[in-house]
C-alpha cells in the first residue's frame, strides 16, 4: 500500500506537484493518468525517495522509502528515464542491481526470462531498441520480487504485442495481491489495464475513482439520433433543454437529455426514427473533459 499525503514539489517557481493526497491499494492495478507535464514522474520519484518533497509525506507499507531495509525487495520501480549503464549487458546490469541489494543471483535469469530478454541477456544494453530497454527496466522493477511496484510510462516504445504483454503482467502482479501503480498519458491503454484511476492535471488531483465512475463523472454521454426528417424533433429537443449538434451526415447528437425523453419527443413530433443510440463517453473523452482546464500551454510543456 502506498499513502501519499499533501505531497508538494516545486522546481524553482514551478509547482510540479501541488498538495496531492491519494492511496494506492493492493490487489488491483491503479492507473496514474495525466497529460504530459502534469506531475506523474515527479510524484513517482517522491514515492521512491528520489525527490525530496517540499511538503507532505509518502509512505510505502507505513514506512518512508529511506527507512526501508533492502528497498528493492520492498518497492520495485521502472522510472521514465532509462537508468542502465550503457556499456553493460542486460545480465550484468541486473546482476549489479541484485548484488547491491543482496538479491540471489538466480533471480537475474528468472526475470530475464519473465521479460523475454533471455536470448539477448549478454548483449550490450546500449544497442537495445526502446522496447527492449523498457523490458530491461521492467526486469529491474521485478528483480526484488517486491510487494509494491511502480511503472512510469512502461508501454512507451513497445509494439502492440509488448503492450498486451505489459498489461497482462501488471494484472497478474495485482492478482497476486501486490500494489501496482502505472502511469500513462494514454487513456485507451489505461481503460484496458487499470481497475482504479488517480488522475492529475497541473500537479493537482482531479479524480480518484474506478474507471467506470471516472467516465460517468465526466458526464459527456450523448444520444445519437437519425430520422427521416428531423426538423420538428430538433426544435422540440432544443425547446426542452437539450443541446443539439448536427453531424455532417444529417444525424443529430443530443446532449443533456436521456434517451427515453428523446424517444418521447420523437413520438410527440411524429418523427420516423432510423436510429436512437445512447453513447457512453469513452475514457478519452472523460479525461479531456476533466483536464481541459489543466492542460499546460504548449510552450510550457516543451520546457
Ligand atoms: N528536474 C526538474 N527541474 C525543473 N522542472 C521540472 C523537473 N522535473 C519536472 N519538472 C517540471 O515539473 C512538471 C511536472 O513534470 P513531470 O512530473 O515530469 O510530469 P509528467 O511525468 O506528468 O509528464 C513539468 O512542468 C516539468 O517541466
Ligand atoms: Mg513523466
Amino acid at each position: 500500500m502506498i499513502q501519499v499525503r499533501g505531497l508538494t514539489k516545486r522546481y524553482g517557481e514551478k509547482v510540479a506537484v501541488d498538495n496531492i493526497t491519494f492511496d494506492v491499494l493492493p490487489g488491483r492495478v491503479t492507473g496514474f493518468l495525466g497529460p504530459n507535464g502534469s506531475g506523474k514522474s515527479t510524484t513517482m520519484r517522491a514515492i521512491i525517495g528520489l525527490d525530496r518533497p517540499d511538503a507532505g509525506t509518502v509512505r510505502v507499507n507505513g514506512q518512508s522509502y529511506h527507512d526501508l531495509e533492502a528497498p528493492l525487495t520492498k518497492v520495485g520501480a521502472l522510472l521514465e528515464a532509462r537508468a542502465t549503464h550503457p556499456g553493460r549487458s542486460a545480465r550484468n546490469h541486473l546482476a549489479f542491481l541484485a548484488a547491491a541489494s543482496g538479491i540471489d543471483r538466480k533471480r537475474v535469469d528468472e526475470v530475464l526470462g519473465l521479460v523475454g530478454l533471455s536470448d539477448v541477456a549478454d548483449k550490450r544494453a546500449n544497442n537495445f531498441s526502446l522496447g527492449m530497454g523498457q523490458r530491461l527496466g521492467i526486469a529491474g522493477a521485478l528483480l526484488g520480487d517486491a510487494p509494491t511496484v511502480l511503472f512510469d510510462e512502461p508501454v512507451n516504445g513497445l509494439d502492440p504485442e509488448g503492450i498486451i504483454w505489459v498489461r497482462n503482467l501488471l494484472k497478474g502482479l495485482a492478482q497476486e495481491g501486490r500494489t501496482v501503480l502505472i502511469s500513462s498519458h494514454l487513456m485507451a491503454e489505461m481503460a484496458l489495464t487499470a481497475d482504479h484511476l488517480i488522475v492529475i492535471g497541473r500537479g493537482r488531483l482531479i479524480a480518484d475513482s474506478s474507471v467506470e465512475e471516472f467516465v460517468s463523472t465526466a458526464s459527456t454521454d450523448d444520444v445519437l439520433v437519425r430520422a427521416r426528417v428531423s426538423t420538428d424533433l430538433r426544435t422540440a429537443l432544443i425547446a426542452n433543454g437539450a443541446l443539439v449538434t448536427d453531424e455532417p451526415d444529417g444525424a443529430l447528437v443530443v446532449r443533456r437529455m436521456g434517451v427515453e425523453e428523446v424517444g418521447r419527443l420523437a413520438a410527440d413530433t411524429r418523427t420516423v426514427l432510423h436510429e436512437l443510440t445512447p453513447r457512453r463517453a469513452s475514457l478519452e473523452e472523460a479525461f479531456m473533459e476533466l483536464t481541459k482546464d489543466s492542460l499546460e500551454y504548449t510552450a510550457q510543456v516543451a520546457s
